[in-house]
């Protein structure tokens, strides 16, 4: 299974890539705003970190803006992404990138019929929205596993991206469930590795071995 990040948060990004667990990186309008810096020069920086996909969204709500955008940042680096919102303009959108070999992400999947459009459009990726629909009540581990056996059935090469991931029993549902990948937000990334038992388990080791030692 991939983890990506889902941040632009340069200084988290090195941290966790340090450990070899990170295979690309997410942002959004809305993660790019948080930093505060330029969208280019940190989508950029991102790029020369980690080696995997960096998915950068863009702002157009037209075909021709977005292609337009698409374009541009495409140029940016061999490694980057175009993250497209899915609507009907994105998907032409992502149909014609796709016969010039720009990779896209297509963003806020809500439905089965959502990921099959987007991923019979050409999309390299597609990003299911887990939190959001269980903020609404919705069963969001139902839309993985339903995306993950339409995609296999009928041989698409989309990559699903398990999103919107708000805690670690997130990742582990759509770890099992077959989900490629997992973007995972910097606050919530140490939790994969954390576990309290673990830290008293050490603690106690340490206390005895002084106990002994003195
Ligand atoms: O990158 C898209 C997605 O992961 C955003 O998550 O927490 O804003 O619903 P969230």
């Amino acid at each position: 299974m991939k983890f990506f990040l889902d941040t632009a948060n340069v200084e988290e990004i090195k941290r966790i890539n340090e450990l070899g667990l990170v295979d690309g990186v997410t942002t959004n309008p809305t993660i790019i705003s948080k930093e505060g810096r330029d969208f280019k020069e940190v989508i950029t920086e991102i790029c020369g970190i980690v080696a995997g996909p960096v998915s950068a969204e863009v702002i157009a709500l037209d075909t021709e803006g977005m292609v337009k955008e698409a374009r541009e940042i495409a140029q940016w680096a061999d490694n980057v992404v175009v993250k497209i919102p899915m609507t009907e303009a994105g998907l032409k959108a992502v149909h014609i990138l796709s016969k010039e070999q720009i990779k896209t992400n297509v963003t806020l999947i809500f439905t089965v019929a959502q990921g099959l459009m987007a991923a019979k459009a050409g999309a390299s990726f597609i990003s299911p929205f887990v939190g959001r629909l269980d903020d609404i009540g919705t069963d969001s581990l139902a839309l993985i596993r339903h995306l993950r056996q339409v995609l296999d059935q009928y041989g698409y090469s989309a990559e699903i991206i398990a999103a919107s991931i708000r805690n670690l029993k997130h990742v582990e549902d759509v770890a099992e469930l077959g989900a490629d990948i997992a973007t995972i937000p910097g606050s919530i990334f140490p939790k994969l590795w954390s576990h309290p038992l673990t830290d008293a388990g050490i603690e106690a080791f340490m206390q005895d071995w002084q106990s002994f030692k003195g």
